[in-house]
């Protein structure tokens, strides 16, 4: 008899992701229950097995699904949540007809979220990001990587970092930090990128390491930002350190980054907008997932990535958000989703695939998150929709009506926060109050 601090019951479906445990590539299981001990995963089944398997401790946590359908919360494997300013000016100059690079040529783009950054302290930058992580979590992702990268001074790095530590422990969303100081080069660097790279290698990654303030080193590998050379110098660098590898390759124009990142062997390679198939051949051969970011084609109106032939390769493909104030300013992956099978005619198995366990494999994480299976953290998100396949059918939409994070209720979450802004507090009540599901009738 295994015993249980925690048992969902009375679920229309279990989509457990591991096709091992239930029906077809997402192993889900019809009328499935789960139960967990001290936050983490101890058993899943049908519930007709439940009673005869599992045994609940004094004062175990009953949740009745409700005929919810039940799954993996999301893994959102590359997000810059953390920025001040806002860009919607650019927003509504590309809906005239200019384009990114063009906006970022004349000053905008990135280096003006740096100014916004800059200017910020490490709190205004926490109670910035605090409401959006409500958000975030409200959309059922309960794992964030957050990159640092609008600062591009070693202290403005530091304090975006910083700030990411401050908000893992302020809210429930577990947040993993990526050192992405060779995001853009500042303009006090203007025309001297090398003397910049040198800045973010011989200065930046020392003092970050130092303070164990990221796990994972990023690069924005773009023709007028950073070469391939440049972005190896610093993804070496950051290897020197422990920090492992996962950037921005071929977004805009195919330079090489892909087969960079195999060559590497990095975590991911990101977005690929425009990389070469063979190259992606090659990232599969050597380990590494592809995260595939559709909300930025979608922002910029730009072609989607081409999955499907990324697919043929056999890679791994992630699926995660970007959510940046300015190439993607929206956090839901359920949208992305969407967007996934939609646009880049992923099957809505793969896109469900991409923000769960793909996205866990894309940071490194995936035997503690991203899918629902004995061991793993009790990570567990309650949609209110007949079946899984209505999460990325119904769109524009948040079907997700009940979170838990490491076998906790955490959102809705009807408990006040002392150490909670208020912003974030009153974001956090009113998006309680629209989600509450209506009462359904137990399952027969
Ligand atoms: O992933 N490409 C570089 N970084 C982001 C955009 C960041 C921004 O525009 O602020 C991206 O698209
Ligand atoms: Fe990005």
């Amino acid at each position: 008899m295994i015993s249980a601090d925690l048992i969902v019951t009375n679920l229309a479906e279990l989509v457990t992701c591991e096709p091992a445990l239930g029906e077809g590539p997402l192993g889900v299981i019809t009328r499935g229950a789960i139960a967990a001990a001290g936050g983490r995963i101890v058993w899943v089944g049908p519930e007709s097995r439940l009673a005869a398997e599992v045994g609940a401790v004094p004062g175990a946590q009953r949740i009745d699904g409700r005929g919810a359908v039940g799954l993996p919360g999301f893994v959102d494997s590359h997000t810059h949540a953390i920025f001040a300013g806002s860009r919607e000016e650019e927003y509504a100059l590309r809906a005239r007809g200019a384009s990114y690079q063009e906006i970022a040529a004349a000053g905008g783009g990135i280096l003006s979220t740096v100014r916004a950054t800059r200017a910020a302290s490490r709190d205004d930058l926490v109670e910035l990001a605090l409401p959006r992580l409500m958000t975030v979590l409200a959309h059922g992702t309960t794992t964030i990587e957050i990159k640092s990268g609008y600062g591009l001074t070693t202290a403005d790095e530091l304090k975006m970092l910083a700030a990411a530590r401050r908000l893992a422990e302020l809210q429930p969303v577990e947040v993993h930090s990526t050192f992405c100081g060779a995001h853009e080069v500042p303009p006090e660097f203007k025309g001297r990128t090398d003397a910049y790279v040198d800045l973010v290698v011989d200065e930046m990654l020392p003092a970050v390491a130092e303070r164990t303030l990221a796990e994972y080193v990023d690069v924005f590998c773009e023709e007028g930002v950073f070469s391939t050379t440049q972005a190896r110098r610093v993804l070496d660098a950051g290897a020197s350190y422990g920090l492992r590898a996962k950037f921005h390759a071929d977004e805009f124009v195919t330079l090489g980054g892909a087969e960079l990142a195999a060559e590497l062997h990095a975590l991911s390679a990101d977005h690929l907008l425009k990389a070469r198939v063979e190259d992606v051949a090659k990232m599969k051969e050597a380990g590494v997932t592809a995260a595939l970011l559709p909300g930025t084609a979608f922002f910029l109106g730009l072609p989607y990535a081409p999955a499907r032939k990324f697919l043929e390769t056999g890679v791994r493909v992630a699926l995660a958000s970007d959510f940046n104030p300015g190439s993607s300013m929206g956090p839901n992956l359920q949208l992305v989703m969407t967007m996934a099978v939609s646009q880049m005619k992923m099957s809505p198995e793969e896109a469900l695939l991409g923000v769960t366990l793909h996205g866990a494999c894309a940071m490194g994480l995936e035997q503690e998150v991203g899918s629902l299976r004995p061991g793993k953290q009790c990570d567990l998100l309650l949609a209110d929709v007949p079946n899984w396949r209505d999460l990325s059918y119904v769109y524009g939409v948040n079907h997700v009506t009940r979170v838990l994070k490491r076998g906790k209720v955490v959102h809705p979450s009807g408990e006040r926060r002392s150490d909670m802004p208020n912003a974030a507090e009153s974001r956090l009540v009113s998006g309680q109050a629209r989600s509450v599901p209506a009462p359904r009738p137990p399952l027969p």
